[in-house]
């Protein structure tokens, strides 16, 4: 026999190979996804295999002993000195001797699958823009002179298909030490854009380098900027963290930064600065806590609204704040991670941006587009990611649109009197008994409701300090559905509702859903001026959403992906007998946790992601929410809870909101306690 059969698994490629071939010769001509950064010189260890033993009737191949070469000096050498998991080959070195099945395991493949989440069976393959090369570069000669560089593109080319390099000074600087110290031999980091033009050169190292491969995704919002450090090799999260924004001592909210910096000459420049430093510090902490060297991150992905790319950018955000709102750019962007000021990361790091999507709509909803990936839903699919602006996306496969509404900061406890931001000790879950109208809640940091026995223990840490944005929701909601609060948002007195809790507050009531004072705790209570916050809010956002659906022509969607970290929180019912969302089956509302941050994890994993968000950007149409004259009209309908004329059917079906009225302080809330019943 001079040839053998030899087939890959998972893959199920197969082909006949003279004896002799290295496996991972035969892997590379099938174009099986089998690893290498040492060309196959038994260093690096990514090429492992599993050779298969016995029948394998599903292929007609019975594979023998000795299908392979046997077990060499180089896979003993690696062996002893870093371990091969049992039955594991090194793929360069064991040989084809005779019909054999060999599986690749996921860790071998280059392009393996990233699980995305849980819940879902969408997968991202690995394709990271860096990846580390072994090279063996020919040594200088007096006769035929040519730069060390020039030599490295030589090897490059040859050894690994990379038609064109280009490098910086420092990779210059370190170019021949390197060469030198490692015998002509070393590992480079090459950086492929996932466009045209040369791969550039980030780093090299004398030898096979063992160090760590990692970048970053950053989802730069305007409160807070969260950064997860991901290991380019598997695409796992090593650690995630976040901070607050620097520049929200320029003000809350994007609006108020602009216009800090349309008062105060400089003031842009300012606002750079400080995000910039806030976000070198939080990659500083992130890598020391995961004990990674700046040297070893390559790369950073950054998503961020309009406001934030043009300030960290360090361009004046004046013209976001006027119409027609342009962006200095809404293309992707491709930079050096030192333009940026990082220096928390390798010299020589990159640093890529998504597109915008418009003036409004950013790089963060572009990366929420690339996590949900509406553009492929076979149904209607409407995408909100909650925040301070809430970026709203409408569509299936023939078309997707986009807004963004300005809620304003209620949703995140702001603007509300006993609100706070999401911390332990802040209320979290509401529930009020539909027939004592008593509540019972929860509060971060704690597994027990207020009526569970040992409740008061549990807290005694953190105590009961206030309500936060899904906290304050709920209780609304709860409000709502316990005919407390009537259609309009109007809450009724004690005597209307029944109810000791609904206590005189001025010319209005309030709600008391926990007194702390007697042990010198705070007073929580749901007031007239929070519910006026709370309708605002959800009344931009749904006004946004009914916007983008009067512009496809429909009255109804399939269903809800709520995202943002805040969106993770918000219970889909409470939220649709607020009316914050249209009426939709209350299993179709989902989370989709932070959706930003997936997105800006996937284009890091992958160059084709990148291109394809960037192709999709360009057919998501915008719709401008400041300019449309029918947003008006919608949020105004959308002030009662949960619509003035929007009919909520499946809402109904499972919570039948009562019919009560506090306009004249009448007392139609006992019909509405005769008619209530849990959803
Ligand atoms: Fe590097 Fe086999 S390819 S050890």
């Amino acid at each position: 026999m001079q040839d053998a059969l030899v087939i890959f698994t998972p893959s199920g490629k197969r082909g006949r190979f003279p004896l002799g071939t290295p496996v991972l010769t035969a892997a590379r001509q099938l174009g099986v996804d089998l690893d290498s950064v040492c060309g196959g010189r038994g260093i690096c260890s990514k090429c492992q295999i599993t050779p298969g033993q016995g029948a394998f009737s599903k292929h007609g191949v019975t594979v023998a002993e000795g299908a392979l070469s046997a077990w060499n000096a180089v896979e003993q050498r690696y062996h002893d000195k870093r371990g091969l998991k049992p039955g594991r080959r090194l793929g360069c070195q064991a040989q084809v001797m005779g019909d054999v099945v060999i599986d690749v395991p996921a860790e071998s493949q280059v392009h393996r699958q990233v699980v995305r989440k849980a819940a879902s069976a969408r997968t991202v393959k690995m394709d990271p823009a860096t990846r580390l090369y072994l090279v063996e570069v020919a040594e200088p000669d007096m006769h035929e002179p040519s730069g060390d560089l020039e030599r490295l593109a030589t090897a490059l080319r040859t050894q690994w298909d990379i038609p064109e390099i280009s490098a910086g000074l420092e990779v210059l600087r370190k170019l021949q030490p390197a060469l030198r110290a490692g015998g002509w031999q070393v590992t480079v980091a090459v950086h492929a854009d996932h466009g045209p033009g040369p791969q550039r050169i980030l780093d090299i190292w004398p030898g096979f380098y063992e160090g760590g491969l990692y970048g970053l995704a950053i989802d730069l919002g305007s409160t807070t900027i969260a950064a997860h450090l991901c290991d380019l090799r598997t695409g796992e999260v090593v650690m995630s963290s976040g901070v607050m924004n620097p520049q929200i001592r320029f003000g809350e909210d994007l609006m108020s930064r602009v216009s800090y910096a349309m008062m105060n000459p400089g003031g842009d420049v300012e606002m750079t600065r400080a995000v910039r430093e806030g976000l070198d510090g939080l990659i500083a902490a992130l890598s020391e806590e995961a004990q990674v060297s700046a040297r070893e991150i390559f790369e950073a992905v950054i998503v961020c609204n309009p406001g934030m790319h043009h300030l960290l950018l360090g361009v004046d955000p004046v013209e976001l704040g006027q119409a027609p709102f342009a962006l200095a750019t809404s293309g992707a962007l491709t930079l050096e991670a030192r333009e940026l000021d990082l220096a928390a990361v390798n010299p020589a790091a990159r640093a890529y941006l998504l597109p915008c999507i418009a003036g409004h709509v950013g790089a963060d909803a572009a990366a929420v587009a690339l996590s949900e990936a509406p553009e492929t839903s076979e149904d209607l699919v409407l995408v909100i990611d909650v925040g301070t602006n809430a970026e709203i996306l409408l569509g299936d496969r023939r078309r997707v649109l986009a807004c963004s509404s300005p809620t304003g900061p209620a949703f995140e406890g702001a603007q509300i009197s006993s609100g706070q931001r999401a911390a332990p000790g802040a209320i979290e879950r509401v529930e009020i008994a539909p027939v004592t109208r008593e509540p019972r809640f929860r509060v971060i940091g704690c597994e027990l409701w207020s009526d569970d026995p040992g409740f008061d223990a549990a807290i005694a840490a953190t105590g009961i300090t206030g309500i936060c944005g899904s906290g304050i929701i709920e209780a609304v909601a709860e409000m709502r559905m316990a005919g407390l609060v009537d259609a309009s948002g109007l809450i009724g007195s004690a005597d209307a509702t029944g109810s000791w809790r609904c206590q005189p507050e001025g010319r209005t009531h309030a709600y008391l859903i926990h007194d702390g004072t007697a042990a010198g705790g705070p007073r929580i209570t749901v007031t007239q001026g929070d519910i006026r916050a709370i309708q605002l809010a959800k009344s931009a956002l749904y006004a946004g959403a009914r916007l983008l659906m009067d512009e496809i022509g429909t009255d109804r969607v399939d269903r809800v992906v709520l995202a943002g970290a805040f969106g993770a929180h918000i219970s889909p019912k409470h939220a649709m007998v607020l009316g914050m969302i249209p009426d939709a089956p209350l299993d179709k509302v989902t989370s989709a946790g932070n959706a930003a941050g997936t997105g800006a994890r996937i284009a890091l994993c992958s160059r084709a992601a990148r291109a394809g968000i960037e192709a999709t950007v360009g057919r998501i149409h915008k719709v401008e929410t400041a300019i449309e004259p029918r947003f008006q009209e919608h949020f105004v309908n959308a002030n009662a809870l949960p619509h003035a004329v929007d009919p909520f059917p499946e809402l109904e079906r499972v919570v039948p909101l009562p019919d009560v009225s506090f306009n004249t302080g009448g007392s139609a809330g006992d019909g509405g306690r005769r008619r209530r019943r849990r959803g």
